[in-house]
């Protein structure tokens, strides 16, 4: 887009669930802009498809899930199901409203989750209380050995220079998988809301 087309009418379309697609997206709409006067910007979960023909170019930006673009039909034979616990639930509807493929329906009995799912795991993450869960055994018992691999090449590449390690690779605990960390965490914040109400 060399010298701007003013002719040209454009949009950019992110999906971001943890702000970097966004921030990045942003970027280049300013820059588009600065050439053109023109860039309009929409989050994937606000397009209006009929006016898309508006636009002579559309771009679509996504963050990397399992080395690709977030939708992958393979992951479904490998990643363990998740299931909610109904005795958790609150009811407070922030997986259903955030999951990107609405996949969960809260209201229904049981409730419906990973249908469809692009294995984001945000709901689990964002699940206030803990209800969202899955057996992660079977992959962090096979963790260690993916990591040996990683860890040759890495090294390897560290050694010419062309990666650098921001964590000891030593302090690295299979025995501690980030799954209980983030268990441990929600837990310590739901006793601290408890000490601190004033019943
Ligand atoms: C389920 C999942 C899988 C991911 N897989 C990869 C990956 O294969 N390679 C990679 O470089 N980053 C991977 N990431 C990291 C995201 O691409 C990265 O955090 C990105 O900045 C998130 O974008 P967002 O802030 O716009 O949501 C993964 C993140 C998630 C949640
Ligand atoms: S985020 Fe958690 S508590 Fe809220 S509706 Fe979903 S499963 Fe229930
Ligand atoms: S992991 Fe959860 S939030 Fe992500 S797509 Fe699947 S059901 Fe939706």
């Amino acid at each position: 887009m060399q010298g701007g087309n003013k002719n040209i009418k454009s949009l950019i379309i992110y999906f971001s669930q943890t702000g970097n697609t966004r921030r990045v997206a942003k970027c280049i709409q300013g820059g588009i802009i600065d050439l053109n006067g023109q860039c309009d910007i929409t989050d994937l979960n606000d397009v209006d498809v009929k006016l898309l023909s508006d636009y002579d170019l559309v771009g679509i930006g996504c963050p990397v899930f399992y080395y690709k673009e977030p939708f992958n039909e393979f992951l479904g034979q490998v990643m363990p199901k998740l299931g909610i616990d109904n005795n958790k639930c609150a009811k407070c509807h922030a997986c259903e409203i955030n999951c990107p493929v609405q996949g969960i329906n809260i209201e229904e009995d049981p409730p419906r989750i990973q249908t469809p799912c692009i294995y984001c795991f945000h709901c689990v993450n964002i699940c206030p209380s803990l209800a969202i869960s899955a057996k992660w055994d079977k992959l962090v018992s096979i963790a260690p050995m993916y990591y040996a691999r990683y860890r040759k090449v890495l090294d390897e590449a560290a050694a010419q220079g062309q990666f650098r390690w921001l964590v000891d690779p030593e302090t690295i605990n299979f025995d501690d998988p980030l799954y209980k960390q983030r268990e441990r965490n929600i837990k310590r914040k739901i006793k601290s809301k408890e000490t601190d109400s004033p019943n």
